[in-house]
């Protein structure tokens, strides 16, 4: 049985400067001694070799946004999984919601991100969720279930043990409106479910980290939850100690 350690990333989404981020990573710094649960920080991609340097001697490891699902080539504007290895990233979010719904981000076009992270030796946060209409029109299952289908029959349950599933509703992103911990949790333990079914230790080894309106204060709350196994947060990550505070609120392994 192997257990789930918790996992906290930042997703700074298109936010920051270098002077910003040097004050950021100064204050993460002084507190990121015993930061509870392992951590990622996800920035645009101009900033990841300065988190690379700046978060050299903290727990904490490099998050891109996003990747190409291509290899190489003539695609203007994208950036490849090498290319993040190669400027100190270990972690890629893959199927933001933002991505999905700005960018026309297909389920199949994120499975194939997934893949390509892998192959590419990064670690991928795929990102589910459903939207408010889809929630109202009582289709959050069935909506998640098969984001999470797809991205499974491309990759396998077990290659997601090096990376994360982030369920984030997508009316709770940048809201303030937080999912209930007992609504999270339902979701949480469905996508477990569905993990279960592919592959049994895998379920038990994957993390299923919680996204939307997490902050300092709501935190230990959604982590307490069974199947959560720590979060993806946006606004509150901007603020360092903010960040911190929830990297601290992270319960003991579970699984
Ligand atoms: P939020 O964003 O914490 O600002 O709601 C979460 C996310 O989009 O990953």
């Amino acid at each position: 049985m192997s257990a789930r350690r918790p996992l906290v990333a930042a997703n700074w989404k298109m936010n920051g400067s270098i002077a910003a981020n040097e004050q950021w990573l100064a204050e993460f710094r002084a507190g990121a001694k015993n930061l509870g649960s392992d951590a990622v920080v996800s920035a645009p991609y101009p900033y990841l070799a300065q988190l690379w340097v700046g978060l050299k001697g903290t727990p904490a490891e490099v998050g891109a946004q996003d990747l190409s699902e291509h290899r190489a080539g003539a695609y203007t504007g994208d950036v490849t999984g090498e290319m993040l290895v190669d400027v100190g990233c270990r972690w890629v979010i893959v199927g933001h919601s933002e991505r999905r719904a700005l960018h026309g981000e297909s389920n199949e076009r994120v499975a194939a991100k997934a893949a390509r992270a892998l192959d590419a030796g990064l670690r991928p946060i795929v990102c589910i969720g459903e939207t408010l209409a889809e929630r109202e029109a009582g289709r959050t299952h069935e909506v998640v279930r098969t984001q999470l289908a797809v991205v499974l029959a491309a990759v396998g349950a077990a290659a997601l043990e090096r990376g994360a599933i982030a369920y984030e509703p997508v009316w709770a992103i940048g809201t303030g409106r937080t999912a209930t911990p007992a609504q999270a949790q339902e979701v949480h333990g469905a996508i477990r479910a569905q993990l279960a079914a592919a592959d049994p230790g895998a379920a038990r080894a994957v993390r299923v980290l919680y996204g939307g309106s997490v902050k300092p204060a709501n935190a230990a709350e959604l982590f307490a939850q069974l199947d959560i196994d720590g979060g993806l947060i946006g606004g509150a990550s901007l603020i360092a100690r903010d960040f911190l505070a929830i990297c601290a609120a992270v319960p003991r392994p579970k699984g």
